[in-house]
Formats: structure tokens, C-alpha cells, sequence
């Protein structure tokens, strides 16, 4: 970062007061900003008109240190790592849940409610969803953020302040413009994880050979037990709160009046909180979410019942375990039971082995699943996957499915699956690398060959119309293509020779390539496969040298210059042109034409492609389409406002469709949506 402050200021000058008024000023509106991005999520202002005020405050907080204050939002990140965390009581105890599935259940704990209750006493509920996270107390003492501790046995958990100090929808002060703060303020909250933050999160990891997470609740619950701060804050947490523990200077009598002070207080309530009278709302409130759960970007496991009196809660009381006047209404488990037919290894573009298995069909939370990753040697062996075995498989918060766990090891099962020694594709020997399986043959092993050429086409790449997985595979096969350049050599005569190409699909096929020859400069980056290079780096790379030939000679230290590069980036970018045989293949494409369009700096920065909001029920999970919009440098967002981009809206869109007409905000259908969003580089599956 770069500061204007010069050593005499630094060395501890008292900040006059014109100047600590304006931080002052400075802080209380980057936490209103902060609030209405993170907690309402209707911002008002530009993340680049954040940056500015957050980099104004920076400067200030340098050059007077006597400024520094613990609420500021210039100190989230920033605390040391720690060598453990301190066991500490909590203020109060926190009790677990009661919970079932069964409508029967509900009913007699209403019938339990209302007769504690007395004749003529209808109890009334509040109902919440229930977040599938890792429960978490908060402290705030007159106004201020002071402490955080997880779970722990009920009665104690470990101090984890400086973690859950980075989460942005944490408040660091209470708001106090709409009611003043407690003395003292102890509640109960839950740390999420969106399912679009964990699929990154794990793409992340299996890119790396890691072992990824398996389910958002339990990469939360990983990251607020990291030592080191600035890893919790990588992850993108998000902080709901639902019940107050222990309040001091203030008071309220029900449940959703403590809702209603902690929303004024500015702290993130779950969505939708409703109350209830009869089991018949419960129920119609459960099944609006056992659907409304699968476009939502975090994960619910069901939804909770709560008395709302608070006199009532404590007439009623608690066994040691959990309260009486609470019920968790739980969704049946995504999961379903099938069978492994079949483990496989695919090679993919980079060389890795992935076993996979073949499952007999089955569908799954609404979604079709024949087969899945088994990512890696540790991972099967840890689950002792075998062919033939009856499996429990789910899609817990990731639209990708997984293998849970063998219901019954039988007897007779088929021997463990181990994996090969050889490439099963090209026969080379392969080698290990942390828990990954790796083929070494990179230029000569045809299914390397063969993913290169589908990323080389791929729609965030080339956008090759035509030549997918099968084409590839056919060219491959043949012999018709033994590297990327050779694409542009095929001719419509050769392809009409191959198996499944007509006259009409050759030349097609041949004129589709042919009119790549001049790609955008950073659709080309990405269609290379230079390893860490994805779309964002691409295209922050063609903004910074603009020109292809300067990416290819710029050495270590020209490319860390670009914010975000860092040197095991840099590292990558130089081994892949130091490499002869990538050398071979540039210049084969340069001898062929072709040439990456030089590009002006401005076309290619980052657009501020602005927030959507999504209503309504659209053909893929919600999730799939946010993150697609999100890995284009869009962002999206719940509510509309003036300042939304558009609305995508589905069908039986609500109340936001009219929102967006009556503020004139456009409304595109999914189709122009996927439209939109291809045309600016993005990509989706339908
Ligand atoms: S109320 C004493 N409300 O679910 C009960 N809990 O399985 C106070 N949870 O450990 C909890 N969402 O961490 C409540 N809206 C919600 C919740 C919620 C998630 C968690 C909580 C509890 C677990 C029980």
C-alpha cells in the first residue's frame, strides 16, 4: 500500500483535531458503508468509492498512530498469528437444539407449549431458518466488539476475537443511530460459509492437491479455528446472529423485539424470520424452504421454532441439554443410496489422475447424479470406496456430488481399487505428489493433449464453437491433431473422412477455428493453460502489458508488480514460456497467424460489471448462476435498488420483479441473462 506519510509524522505526532475529527468521520461512514454492503446488501456506494475512503483512513491512521482505534475497519486484519487459543466460560451457557423431522413431533411439542402456557394463552412462535454453521458468541461491550468464542462443550469455547474480527458482517461497534448500545450484549450467532465461497474454496484446494472440505458448515467451523487471522479473513465468512444470551442496559420482553434490536444495532439477522400461531403455518413455513433451499447461496438444514415470550421461555426452562421452548424442524437429508458400478481414472489437461465413480443413476435433491469425483488416492482410501459397493452419496452444500461413506462392508466385496502405476491413457509411469497421482508424459499423453485442446476452446477461452470433449477426442484419436497449432491446419476435406462429420459440421468446424486467429489478448492467456493463470489474472495481465509478446519476456518481478501476483504466480507464468516445448507451440501458432489482439489497457480492467439480484425459480441451481456472474467481477446482491444492474428474473418472480419495474431497473429472462453474461466472457452450463 502506498502511504504519503513522511518519518517526522510517523514518529508519533499528536493528530490535530481537525484531522481526528475527520477520521472519526471517515470511520463512522466506511461502517455504513460496510453495513449496507455485508449486512443489507444494498450498497449505496462503488467498492472503487470504498477503497478510496478506506485508503484515506489508512493514510490517516499512519501518519498519527495516536488515531488507531479498535473499531476501526482498517482493523479487521492484522492481529499476529497466535500459538493457541484460550479456553474461556461463556457469559452464557449454550444449549443445543431438540429436533426432528416428523409433523408429529411438532404437534406434541405445541400441544407441550400451549398446555404450559395455561387455557386462553395461544403461544406464538418465531420462526428462523436453521443455518447449518458453527455456532458462535458474540460480545459487545457499550457498543464495542470485544469478544468471540466458538461453541466449545456448552458451557466454554476457545477465544477466537481476532478471527471472527475479520468477518465484514461483523459489526466492530454497534450502530446507535436507531436505538442506543446495551452495556453489555452477548449473543448467539452462526458462521457460515456461502456455497459459492466453497466451491472456489475447494476448487482451490483440489487444484492444489489438498483435500478439500466437505461441506461449507465444516470449512466455517476450519477457518475460526486458524491461528493465523489473515487466513479466516481469505475465506469469506459471513456472521448471522439469532439469539440473545445475556443483555445488560437494556431491555426486551419477546424474541422478535431482541431481533428487532439487533438488526437496529446493525448486525445481520437470519433472512425471513416470521412468527407463527398454529403447527399449520409451521409446516407451510418448512415446506417454503425444503424448495427455497436450493437457491440459496448457504446452506439450511431446517428451520427453527421459538417461543417468542421471553417470560414464557423461562417459566418453561431448560433440561441440561437443551431448552423446552425450542424446536428444530429439520429437511429430510439431501442423500440418497446407490451403488458403485464402476471406478475409472480420467487424465485431465494437467496430467492428474482422478478416480471417479460410476453410479448407478439416481436423482438427488432434484438433480440427476451418475457420477462422481473421488478426487484423490488419499480420499478413496480413507472411505475404502470399492466397485459394486451400496454408497451413500449427497450434495451437501456443492452442486457437485459426493461419495459419503460405504453403507455395509459385505462380504466377498470387490478387492480395494488401487491406482494404476501407468498412465491409463498413454502408459507412461506415473509420479506422486502429496495425496495426487500424477502423469508426467505432458506433451505426449493424448488425454493432456486432449484437455488442452477442450480449455483451449472453452467458452471463457478461444469460445470455439464445436470443438468440445468428443471433437477433441476424435482429432486426438486420429492422429489429425498433435498439438494446439495443428487445429488450424485441419481442412474440411480431412474432417468429412472421420466418423459423425458431414459435410455441413466440417467446414463449420474448420471456419469456427479459423475465425479465432486473432483472439482477444486475454481470452488467448487463459486458452493457453499457463498453471494459476484463470480468468481474473488473464485479464489482468492483458490490461497491465497489453501486448502478448511482453507477457511472454516479462520476467519475475515485472509481473509481481501487478497487484495480486504474487511469486508463486510469477513462478508459474516464467516456467510456462521458459518451457521449449510451450516455446514450440507459440511459435507454431504465431507461423499460422495466430496473433493475440494487442488490447488497450482500459478495454480490458476489471469492468465494475455492478450487482444483480436473482428472483424467482430459474433452470439450474441459483448458486451456479451467482458464481458465474461473480467470476466475471460481477457481484450479487438480495435486494433491488436503483443502483442494481438488472434483475434476472424466473419463474413465479415476487415481490422483487416489481421492485425492479417500479424503479425502472431492466429485468432480463434467464436466456438473455446467459446471453449477457457469455458476451462478456463469463460461461454457464445449461
Ligand atoms: S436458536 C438454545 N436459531 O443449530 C437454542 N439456533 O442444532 C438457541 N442454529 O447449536 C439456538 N440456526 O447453533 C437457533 N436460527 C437459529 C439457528 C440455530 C442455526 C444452530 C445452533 C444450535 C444448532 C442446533
Amino acid at each position: 500500500m502506498t502511504t504519503s506519510h513522511s518519518a517526522a509524522d510517523a514518529s508519533g505526532e499528536k493528530a490535530p483535531p481537525e484531522v481526528v475529527r475527520e477520521a472519526e468521520e471517515l470511520r463512522l461512514e466506511l461502517n455504513r458503508h460496510g453495513r449496507l454492503y455485508y449486512v443489507e446488501a444494498r450498497p449505496e456506494i462503488t467498492d472503487l468509492e470504498y477503497d478510496e475512503l478506506f485508503r484515506r483512513l489508512v493514510d490517516l491512521e499512519l501518519r498519527f498512530p495516536d488515531l488507531a482505534s479498535l473499531d476501526s475497519p482498517t482493523q479487521r486484519v492484522g492481529a499476529e498469528p497466535q500459538d493457541k487459543f484460550e479456553t474461556v466460560p461463556h457469559v452464557a451457557p449454550m444449549l443445543s437444539l431438540d429436533s426432528t423431522q416428523e409433523l408429529d413431533v411438532v404437534h406434541r411439542f405445541h400441544d407441550r407449549v400451549s398446555k404450559a402456557l395455561g387455557a386462553g394463552n395461544e403461544p406464538s412462535y418465531l420462526l428462523e431458518p436453521k443455518l447449518d454453521g458453527a455456532s458462535i458468541e458474540l460480545v459487545y461491550e457499550d457498543g464495542l466488539f470485544t469478544r468471540a468464542v466458538t461453541r466449545g462443550n456448552g458451557q466454554e469455547g476457545e477465544r477466537v476475537t481476532e478471527n471472527i474480527r475479520t468477518i465484514s458482517s461483523v459489526p466492530l461497534r454497534l450502530r446507535t443511530d436507531v436505538r442506543p448500545a446495551p452495556r453489555m450484549l452477548a449473543i448467539r450467532g452462526e458462521v457460515i460459509m456461502s456455497i459459492s465461497n466453497f466451491q472456489d474454496l475447494n476448487a482451490g484446494l483440489i487444484e492444489k492437491g489438498a483435500e478439500p472440505y466437505a461441506s461449507p458448515r465444516n470449512s466455517a467451523a476450519g477457518a475460526i479455528r486458524q491461528l493465523d487471522p489473515s487466513v479466516a479473513a481469505s475465506r469469506k465468512l459471513d456472521v448471522f446472529v439469532y439469539d440473545v444470551l445475556a443483555l445488560e442496559g437494556h431491555s426486551v420482553i419477546t424474541d422478535s423485539a431482541g431481533v428487532d434490536a439487533l438488526r437496529d444495532w446493525g448486525l445481520k439477522v437470519p433472512e425471513r424470520v416470521e412468527f407463527a400461531r398454529s403447527v399449520q403455518d409451521i409446516a407451510s413455513y418448512h415446506q417454503h424452504f425444503v424448495t427455497a433451499r436450493d437457491r440459496m447461496d448457504y446452506e439450511i438444514d431446517g428451520v427453527v421454532i421459538k417461543l417468542d415470550d421471553l417470560a414464557a421461555r423461562a417459566a418453561m426452562g431448560s433440561t441440561s441439554h437443551h431448552p423446552r421452548w425450542a424446536l428444530a424442524f429439520k429437511f429430510p437429508p439431501r442423500q440418497e443410496i446407490t451403488r458403485i458400478d464402476k471406478i475409472d481414472i480420467q487424465v485431465g489437461r494437467t496430467g492428474v489422475l482422478t478416480p471417479v465413480a460410476f453410479l448407478r443413476p439416481v436423482v438427488v435433491g432434484g438433480v440427476r447424479v451418475a457420477r462422481a469425483s473421488l478426487h484423490n488416492r488419499d480420499e478413496l482410501k480413507r472411505k475404502d470406496l470399492r466397485e459394486g459397493d451400496n454408497v451413500l452419496i449427497q450434495r451437501a452444500g456443492d452442486v457437485i456430488p459426493q461419495v459419503v461413506k460405504v453403507l455395509e462392508r459385505v462380504e466377498g466385496r470387490s478387492p480395494a481399487f488401487s491406482m494404476p502405476a501407468e498412465c491409463p491413457v498413454c502408459g507412461t509411469s506415473v509420479y506422486e505428489e502429496g495425496p495426487r497421482t500424477i502423469c508426467p508424459n505432458r506433451f505426449g499423453c493424448r488425454a493432456q493433449l486432449k484437455g488442452r485442446i477442450t480449455h483451449f476452446a472453452a467458452r471463457a477461452a478461444l469460445d470455439i464453437e464445436g470443438l468440445g470433449e468428443e471433437t477433441a477426442h476424435v482429432l486426438v484419436e486420429t492422429g489429425l491433431v498433435s498439438g494446439l497449432a495443428q487445429l488450424f491446419d485441419i481442412t474440411a476435406e480431412q474432417l468429412v473422412q472421420l466418423d459423425g462429420f458431414a459435410e455441413k459440421s466440417a467446414t463449420g468446424l474448420v471456419s469456427a477455428i479459423q475465425a479465432k486467429k486473432t483472439p482477444e489478448l486475454r481470452r488467448f492467456l487463459v486458452a493457453l493453460g499457463i498453471p494459476e493463470v484463470g480468468v481474473n489474472v488473464a485479464r489482468q495481465l492483458a490490461a497491465h502489458f497489453g501486448d502478448f509478446s511482453l507477457i511472454r519476456s516479462a520476467r519475475r518481478e515485472d509481473l509481481e508488480a501487478i497487484p495480486g501476483v504474487g511469486p508463486l504466480m510469477s513462478k508459474a507464468i516464467t516456467n510456462f514460456f521458459d518451457e521449449d516445448r510451450n516455446t514450440v507451440t507459440l511459435d507454431a501458432l504465431l507461423e499460422r497467424g495466430v496473433k493475440a489482439r494487442v488490447t488497450d489497457p482500459a478495454d480490458t480492467a476489471l469492468a465494475d460489471l455492478g450487482a444483480v439480484v436473482f428472483t424467482g425459480t430459474i433452470p439450474v441451481p441459483r448458486v451456479v448462476a451467482e458464481s458465474a456472474w461473480r467470476n466475471i467481477g460481477g457481484s450479487v446482491t438480495g435486494s433491488v435498488s436503483k443502483k442494481t444492474t438488472f434483475v434476472v428474473a424466473g419463474e413465479n418472480a415476487g415481490s422483487k420483479l416489481g421492485k425492479a419495474e417500479k424503479l425502472g431497473v431492466q429485468v432480463l429472462n434467464f436466456e438473455e441473462f446467459v446471453e449477457r453474461l457469455r458476451g462478456l466472457g463469463g460461461d454457464i452450463k445449461v
